[in-house]
């Protein structure tokens, strides 16, 4: 029976990214993925071939609305989605392939199966032509989620797609319906309202991205509005049914709309099924999520990271668990500071937080002072021609430590990088406000938000 020191059940962004800080503590390490092409949901369905089709579509949106502005004269402009499909494979095909080269060079053994435990240290990997059994004294569950349903709604792949079909449709629709304003239904909605489908967005709450501050939220929803975004909020979604080429949507109080793709994104559940966890007695929550104190499940020696525990369902997050958990496992020290862990969601303008955010201070009755700064007055932004936006900086009216960034605006997503580590380092609002930004610069935005704070932002 093969034997490990340690073995890793899934090869996405936090099963391989544990393997290898694994491998880098002298650990005998083997991952366990029952798909071909390593790196998880992230790799292959998720992330990276959404961000490559908002790029492509983005940059199509420019060419056609934008480039006059910069004097920029374009005829006969016309989508060959073929080719912005094949390009996005590309992208997926040689990070995957760079994943398969870090575990070699990092001396990983792969199994290719399904992984299921059969008895405290035991792990058998079933590939379909064979099956075998593994031994370690430690494994990581790091089997990461699935696309959730609703009661009433058969996915059928075609019609009624998850946010993995939906980063290949064949032909842009008509008229996509998403269930759901969280960052998929966003982000590929975006994707398809810029290659020119109808969009409409059926959302239960009286607001789009739940858990995203609110002030910016709504700001969000103004801009998304002006792009053509048909937002309808308040709805419960109770059906949605294939009929003829196309699907038909209700919800609750009777309203009734016909379109020719649907797109489900109500969240994701953990993938915890056929796992053998009940063999073993792994206890799971209300939720279906593994249960786990300092990433350590209820059964010695096994361990559980990523969208399969509670907290928020992100690739960088399970990656930190990742490297913390092997960390734990091999040195007994190990840490994950959940309060910096950064959100993006890749619209546009993105849409970036870290910390905590204004709903939540004041749920949680901290007092807190308040600087926030409009890219309409950044140089860098003008120049750009992307001025929706601001970024508003949270700090502890006390002490002045910094408690929550929120950015909506131009990178959105690669600014909230400073805040997140500044906010690592403890940093006060002065702090960033008296740090140098290159000018002219998108940061400056942040310098100026941090200002604000105190009532001193230069230019606004
Ligand atoms: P989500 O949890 O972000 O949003 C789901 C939305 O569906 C919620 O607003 C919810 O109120 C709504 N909903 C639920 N039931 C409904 C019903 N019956 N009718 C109408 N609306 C209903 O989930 P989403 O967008 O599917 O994303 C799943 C996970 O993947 C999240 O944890 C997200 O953070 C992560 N993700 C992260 C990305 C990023 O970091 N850029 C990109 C894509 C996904």
């Amino acid at each position: 029976m093969p034997t490990h020191d340690l073995v890793i059940i899934g090869a996405g962004p936090g099963g391989y990214v544990a393997a290898i800080r694994a491998a880098q503590l002298g650990l005998k390490t083997a991952v366990i993925e029952k798909e071909q092409a390593l790196g998880g949901t992230c790799l292959r369905i998720g992330c990276i071939p959404s961000k490559a089709l908002l790029e492509s579509s983005e940059h199509f949106t420019v060419a056609k609305n934008k480039f006059a502005a910069h004097g920029i004269k374009l005829s006969g402009l016309e989508l060959d989605l073929a080719a912005m499909l094949k390009r996005k494979d590309q992208i997926v095909t040689n990070l995957t392939k760079g994943v398969e080269g870090l575990l070699k060079k990092n001396k990983i053994t792969r199994y290719l199966g399904h992984a299921r435990f059969i008895a405290p240290g035991q792990v058998e990997v079933d590939s379909g032509a064979e099956k075998i059994t593994l031994e370690a004294k430690n494994i990581i569950i790091a089997s990461g989620s699935k696309p959730a349903s609703l009661p009433n709604i058969q996915i059928d792949g075609l019609r009624i797609a998850t946010s993995t079909e939906a980063l290949s449709f064949p032909e842009v629709p008509k008229h996509l319906v998403v269930i759901g304003a969280g960052f998929i239904g966003l982000e590929l909605g975006s994707v398809w309202l810029r290659l020119g489908a109808k969009v409409t967005v059926l959302e239960y709450l009286n607001r789009i991205l739940p858990g995203m501050d609110s002030e910016i939220a709504t700001e969000a929803q103004r801009i998304f509005e002006r792009q053509g975004f048909d937002f309808r909020l308040g709805r419960k979604v109770t059906s949605a049914t294939p009929q003829g080429n196309g699907a038909v949507v209700e919800c609750d109080p009777g309203e009734k709309i016909e379109c020719d793709r649907v797109l489900m994104s109500v969240g994701r559940v953990p993938n915890t099924e056929n796992l053998g966890l009940e063999t073993l007695g792994i206890k799971t929550d209300k939720r279906g999520r593994i249960e786990t104190t300092d990433f350590a499940t209820s059964v010695p020696g096994i361990f559980a990271i990523g969208d399969v525990i509670a907290g928020p369902m992100l690739a960088h997050k399970a990656e930190e668990e990742g490297v913390a958990c092997v960390e734990l496992i091999a040195t007994g020290h190990g840490h994950v500071d959940y309060n910096t862990i950064p959100g993006v969601c890749y619209t546009h303008p993105e849409i970036a937080s870290v910390g905590k955010t204004e709903d939540q201070l004041q749920e949680e009755k901290i007092a807190y002072r308040k600087g926030s700064f409009p890219f309409r007055a950044n140089g860098r932004a003008l120049t750009l021609g992307d001025v929706d936006g601001r970024v508003k900086v949270l700090a502890d009216e006390k002490t002045d430590r910094v408690l929550g960034v929120h950015i909506i605006g131009p990178r959105a997503g690669e600014l909230i990088a400073e805040a997140t580590a500044a906010m690592a380092f403890g940093a006060s609002s002065e702090d960033i406000a008296r740090t140098c930004h290159a000018h002219p610069t998108l940061p400056e935005a942040l310098k100026e938000a941090a200002l604000a704070v105190d009532g001193r932002a230069i230019h606004f």
